[in-house]
């Protein structure tokens, strides 16, 4: 089984979407259930057989950092008490994967953001996965690692959305391979929908090949002004593979809020 070890979860947006709460919060630390957004990513990664995580992070968020860091205080009283359940639960954090951090100093976009851990990554084929969107468990990034090793190239992970929402995604322009891997002939982010070439938007999982960080260094500011990942991707060439299952976006109110009451009813609360 061809293995990918490294995976970067950037995290260092604003979360302007879900302001006032992350004018103190972290968007990644916000609970879905009894546990932050960003931990259901961290498992997916390690779920995926990815061993180190690299959090990018921002100035000014150091509550998630705290939450990966030993709790020897709180694990000392919650042993002492018999809190077993509890105490996995509190470990779990710093036990899932080595997880180390990078910072981006400034909010210069999701391509510059993933230029940050270069040096973490170094010559070797990555994942990235954004942490505001969750795909229940660990088969798509296994799926991109697998096509990754099939194609020598850099995947991502795409769905057929509605062409009235295209316009909010990264659009590939498709050649078919098979029924759900195309390869990208372009990748425009975020285009006028009567632009947009298909109805294949990006999905918040990749699987890179390291070329894209020499592209990300050459990347010009594109759509809102930030350096795009889409943009550096496009210029290094790669495939597509269509995802058909489950996606949920908690990066915003309404699709927060519908996570939470799932993941809770999935967990037997009666909500
Ligand atoms: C980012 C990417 C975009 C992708 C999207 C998926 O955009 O830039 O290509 O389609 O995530 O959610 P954002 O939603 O951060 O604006």
């Amino acid at each position: 089984m061809t293995t990918v070890r490294k995976a970067v979860i950037p995290a260092a947006g604003l979360g302007t979407r879900i302001l006032p709460a992350t004018k103190s919060i972290p968007k990644e630390l916000l609970t879905l259930v009894d546990r932050p957004m960003i931990s259901y990513v961290v498992e997916e990664a390690v779920g995926a057989g990815c061993t180190d995580v690299i959090i990018v992070t921002s100035p000014g968020k150091a509550a998630l950092e705290e939450y990966f860091r030993p709790a020897p205080e709180l694990e000392a009283i919650l042993e002492r008490k018999h809190k077993d359940e509890l105490l996995a639960a509190v470990r779990e954090a710093t036990e899932l994967a080595n997880v180390t951090f990078v910072t981006q100093d400034e909010p210069l976009g999701l391509g510059h953001a993933v230029a940050c851990a270069r040096d973490a990554i170094g010559d070797e084929p990555f994942a990235v996965l954004l942490p505001d969107e969750l795909f229940g468990g660990p088969s798509l990034v296994r799926g991109l690692i697998d096509a990754n090793a099939r194609f020598d190239a850099s995947v991502i992970a795409v769905m057929e959305m509605p062409r009235n929402e295209i316009s909010a995604y990264g659009v590939v322009d498709p050649e078919p391979v098979d029924e759900s891997i195309v390869r990208m002939k372009g990748f425009v982010e975020k285009p006028p929908a009567d632009e947009a070439k298909s109805n294949l938007g990006s999905v918040g999982r990749y699987v890179l090949t390291p070329e894209v960080f020499d592209a990300l260094t050459r990347t010009k500011p594109g759509a809102g002004g930030e350096i795009q990942l889409t943009d550096a991707i496009a210029a290094v060439g790669g495939y597509a593979l269509i995802h058909r299952g489950r996606r949920r976006d908690a990066g915003n109110p309404r699709g927060y809020v519908a996570a939470f009451v799932e993941l809770a009813r999935e967990r037997g609360f009666p909500v």
